[in-house]
């Protein structure tokens, strides 16, 4: 059992400190939103996250799981601390490592002789480095341990991972890092820190490419008279290439793609390596934004500022609440910077949020969003919306056009009801 504090509990502190202590350790997570420690003082989640709930009741109720206000509390008495605040994107794209830097500054002077701290947010290269400059602190040694857990399936990916990364200079702080993980059966990769905080980033932008390049591929289906759904299968059966990360869509997003995107070019840059490639990959998703606002456009008639558009899913992806850089947010900016009516439903979005634009109705169903609207446009890919009954959506629209961002719903059913319907690519 290792004493462990946990700075910042948003979807990857939360997570990393309810895994920890089901996994039989002792975790003070710390927050300095005084409203988020409290609730989860009470066992109530601020998030969506399945799995999550069960798990910090469980580390509530066994008494391995503490919340505190303020890092310097949680620091005082641990072992190990994990900072999982934001990084978010600086002015010239580099990550903002301001969040990093107060939380090292809080806790440097509290520390317990020969602590360790883990960089478990995304940070640039040589931040392992710059932290333990903050922390001014030789006995305290600084590891880079990135997370790659997916929200919407954050506990299994972080109980389950495909592999745990550590970076550190110094062998010893890396196997006491390393001996959390023991009872996950998955790689450790042990490397140097500069490694390890280039892995995750050039992740991020493998995945962000994967996705970019089926969405320019669907946009060539739909030149040519290709099915991109077949595409994938005869592509992705390939081993060397896969099928994951291979689903064409209103475009990617999320809290970590865009961002983390952008930091590697500066960081590809500040290196002396111009990454077209990237500058590509960012550029293909900008546009499938516009392409798929165009398509709503067209299937309204041509003119957005007449119509009506039933928007279902506002969250960047299913099993989330998170709206940070959703794509479905951009498209219904676009919609309502045109004039368009946009009546938005989405089953974890109950009213107005930070992010939604303004002007946006938010419906309480699936089918009252639909009331009027000339247009019904797939934006997320949420299980209900595969289950709906379509006659009940007949009755609520004024038109007969679907634009399904996401090919999720069964088209033949759709069209045989009496829609137009189009999916992406084709
Ligand atoms: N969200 C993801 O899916 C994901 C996945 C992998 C890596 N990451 C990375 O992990 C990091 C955190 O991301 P997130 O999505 O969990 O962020 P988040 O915004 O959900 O949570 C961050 C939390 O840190 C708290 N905080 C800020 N400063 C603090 C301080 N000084 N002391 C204590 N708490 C403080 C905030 O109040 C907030 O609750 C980022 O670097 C992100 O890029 C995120």
């Amino acid at each position: 059992m290792t004493k462990i504090a946990v700075i910042g509990t948003g979807y990857v502190g939360l997570t990393t400190g309810a895994c920890f202590a089901h996994m039989g350790h002792q975790v003070v997570c710390a927050d300095i939103d005084p409203a988020k420690v409290e609730s989860l003082r009470n066992g109530v989640i601020p998030i969506v996250e399945l799995g999550l709930q069960e798990l910090v009741e469980e580390g509530l109720a066994g008494g391995r799981l503490s919340f505190v206000l303020g890092a310097a509390s949680a620091a005082k008495d641990c072992e190990i601390a994990f900072l999982c605040v934001p990084t978010p994107q600086g002015e010239d794209g580099s990550a903002d490592l301001s969040y990093i830097e107060t939380a090292a500054r809080e806790i440097g002077p509290v520390l317990p002789y020969e602590a360790v701290v883990v960089n478990k947010s995304t940070v640039p290269v040589g931040s392992a480095t710059s932290v333990e400059r903050v922390l001014g602190r030789p006995d305290v040694k600084v590891v880079s341990n990135p997370e790659f857990l997916r929200e919407g399936s954050a506990v299994q990916d972080f109980l389950r991972p495909d592999r745990v990364v550590i970076g550190c200079n110094d062998q010893a702080a890396a196997l006491k890092v390393s001996a959390l993980y023991d009872r996950i059966s998955a790689p450790v990769i042990i490397t140097d820190p500069a490694s390890a905080e280039t892995i995750k980033y050039a992740a991020n932008a493998f995945l962000a490419t994967k996705l970019s390049f089926i969405n320019a591929i669907a946009a060539i289906c739909e030149g040519v008279g290709a099915d991109v759904n077949d595409v994938v299968v005869g592509m992705g059966s390939d081993k060397r290439i896969g099928q994951d990360f291979l689903r064409p869509g209103p475009g990617w997003g999320g809290s970590c793609f865009g961002k983390d995107s952008r930091a590697l070019l500066k960081i590809a840059n500040d290196a002396g390596y111009h990454f077209d490639l990237l500058d590509g990959v960012i550029a293909v998703n900008e546009e499938q934004f516009d392409r798929v606002t165009d398509k709503i456009r067209v299937a309204a008639g041509g003119d957005l500022s007449k119509s009506t558009i039933a928007v279902w899913g506002l969250t960047f992806k299913a099993r989330t609440d998170d709206l940070r850089e959703s794509p479905s947010l951009a498209i219904v900016d676009r919609l309502i910077t045109a004039g368009a009516t946009v009546r938005a439903y989405d089953p974890t979005v109950h009213s107005m949020k930070a992010g939604v634009p303004s002007g946006t109705t938010i419906a309480d169903s699936a089918y009252s969003a639909c009331t009027g609207a000339d247009v019904l446009a797939v934006l997320t890919e949420w299980d209900e919306f595969r289950w709906v009954d379509i006659a009940e959506v007949k009755a609520a629209m004024h038109g007969r056009a679907v634009v399904d961002a996401r090919n999720l719903l069964e088209r033949n059913d759709w069209r045989r009801a009496g829609f137009d319907f189009q999916g992406i690519g084709r």
